[in-house]
């Protein structure tokens, strides 16, 4: 008999699908001016506002790619605002008509942003030790809990903690919002990545940490300070390095100081009248816990990364990123720029792949639609040889699994039918236009049943790796001038039925499309810190 938990997983995963007769479980009726409030704040905490300087970094693009090139920067009140600042903070407002909304550098489901992020941080010039809580809106830190250390000569020590307000999704998407916020997670630990490597740095996944402990070191198990407040589900832990492994990360007991922390500050209520209840989503959270450590032996491709890259400043890019809303349904793109763009999702000791120490289970299946020199049709790349031979099990025996045209010997793309999929993306994508209309879109296939079957945890762990290629997609297409838009509403068993498969082995979590945007000139776009100068220090 498999677990509890991982039947509740099956089950959350199988009632949550949209399918061609019915969507999943939602609200029948949104009251937009009801929306829950888009920014956590801890009334009561001391704040420190962070200095604006992301622009001022020169690193490319493209070096972030390079290892061992860059030079780090050191820890100090400057390099963590701009870590922030270029993962997790506001990039512009936003205005159309009365409505007016904020951007931020990591995008979300709905533009509704569930994830939250904390600082712990252990002798860093100008941060007295403790935990900090990101506002993205102020750009600046809220000290929820102070810590004595001793001083040491040693580098100081920053971890970044990760936690999802479920409830910012579940107002408008009902049941399926844990996915939603899963996928939103894989995208912020992207979009920290680059942040980390726009500055030399490198991220671990802290490995040994489990929800319990996690929770506890995020205070976000106090319940005095939640009160009527909406909780927080604790995540994962990242670890910021200088140097390569320059310390275990199997080492979160040095966090035992956080024992003798003071705590400040009380979370804010968001949603003073939620509508609707959605219990199966505290059931889910519940039932994915981590409970151990989650460490794999993985054995890295060497392939050298195909040459090229952009060499315009990352912190430009990462800036400038957006979903498209339309696409130019007649542009094309160029195929080596297609492949390129491949060759970025294969796991390699390159970021942001470094920081996923795990074996890869998330493996596109692409509907090119217009790529110049590709026939039109549905491809699929394996980004594992294992999965290359399951895949091969799995799906349709009609399929032709040809190497694309031209393709690098090391790229596993493989063309798996000829056919104009243009109806057939935009179907499966709830009808959405940017499927069809895009240069390609895809559909990311994890292998379900047996990862969720060894630990129910790795439910999230493979949105999280599905939001890391979204992640990927989106800054190569900014890169590339063109643009990207993740798309979490498609109907999940029609996707299947197309590929042939019948069973769990393989599901797909999440889509995306890429091409050339159209943009929308009658909204205005406003600068994401207006009352604030860029480029100085607010200290
Ligand atoms: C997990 C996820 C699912 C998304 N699903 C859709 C979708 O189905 N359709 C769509 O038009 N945009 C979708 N988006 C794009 C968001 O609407 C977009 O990220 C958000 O509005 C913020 O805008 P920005 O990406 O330009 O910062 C999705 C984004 C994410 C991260």
């Amino acid at each position: 008999m498999p677990p509890a938990e991982t039947e509740q997983v099956a089950a959350y995963h199988d009632r949550t699908k949209h399918r061609l007769d019915r969507y999943a479980a939602g609200p029948d009726t949104l009251d937009w001016s009801m929306q829950p409030n888009p920014f956590r704040e801890f009334s009561g905490a001391p704040r420190i506002e962070l200095p604006l300087v992301a622009q001022r970094l020169i690193t490319t693009f493209s070096s972030i790619y390079q290892p061992g090139n860059l030079e780090p920067q050191s820890f100090s009140l400057q390099t963590v605002g701009a870590l922030l600042e270029l993962a997790m903070g506001l990039s512009a407002w936003k205005e159309y008509g009365p409505d007016r909304w904020a951007l931020r550098c990591n995008p979300s489901s709905g533009n509704l942003h569930p994830t939250e992020a904390y600082l712990i941080c252990q002798n860093i010039p100008a941060l007295e030790n403790g935990i900090y809580h990101y506002v993205s809106r102020d750009h600046a830190l809220e000290q929820r809990c102070r810590f004595q250390a001793e001083p040491s000569e040693e580098d100081g020590r920053i971890f970044i903690g990760l936690s999802s307000i479920h409830w910012r999704e579940a107002w408008k998407y009902g049941e399926r919002a844990f996915r939603y916020c899963q996928l939103d997670v894989g995208h912020a630990l992207g979009a920290l990545r680059y942040a980390a490597g726009t500055l030399g740095w490198k991220l671990k996944l802290v490995e040994a940490v489990n929800s319990r402990e996690l929770s506890e070191w995020l205070g976000l198990d106090r319940n005095s300070d939640f009160d009527k407040a909406e909780r927080e589900e604790a995540d994962l832990l990242l670890e910021v390095m200088l140097q390569p492994m320059a310390r275990s990360q199997h080492d979160p007991a040095c966090l035992d100081i956080l024992e003798n922390g003071r705590w400040a500050g009380k979370a804010n209520v968001l949603d003073p009248h939620p509508m609707y209840r959605w219990p199966v989503i505290d059931e889910i959270a519940t039932a994915t816990r981590k409970e151990s450590v989650s460490a794999e032996n993985v054995e890295w491709a060497s392939h050298p990364l195909l040459a090229s890259g952009s060499d315009r400043p990352s912190a430009e890019l990462i800036l400038q990123r957006r979903s498209a809303q339309c696409f130019d349904a007649t542009a094309s793109m160029a195929r080596e720029d297609f492949y390129l763009m491949l060759d970025h999702l294969l796991p390699r000791q390159i970021a942001p792949w470094d920081i996923w120490n795990f074996e890869p289970r998330v493996h596109p299946v692409l509907f090119v639609h217009r790529v110049q020199g590709l026939t039109p049709g549905l491809y699929v790349l394996p980004r594992s040889r294992n999965a290359e031979d399951h895949l091969r099990a799995a799906l349709s025996k009609e399929f032709l699994w040809e190497k694309a045209e031209q393709c690098p010997d090391h790229l596993p793309l493989f063309l798996l039918t000829q056919a104009d999929c243009r109806s057939a993306a935009r179907t499966i994508c709830c009808r959405q236009a940017i499927a069809a209309d895009g240069c390609f879109s895809l559909g990311m296939l994890v292998e379900f049943d047996e990862v969720v079957a060894s630990d129910p945890w790795r439910y999230r762990q493979l949105h999280w790796e599905a939001g890391l290629l979204g992640h990927v997609l989106y800054l190569e297409a900014e890169a590339m001038n063109m643009r990207g838009t993740g798309i979490g509403c498609f109907l999940d068993d029609a996707f299947h039925k197309i590929l042939g498969i019948t069973d769990n082995s393989f599901q797909s979590l999440y889509h995306f499309t890429v091409g050339l945007p159209v943009l929308d000139s009658r909204i205005l776009t406003q600068p994401p810190y207006p009352d604030r100068d860029v480029g100085t220090s607010a200290t």
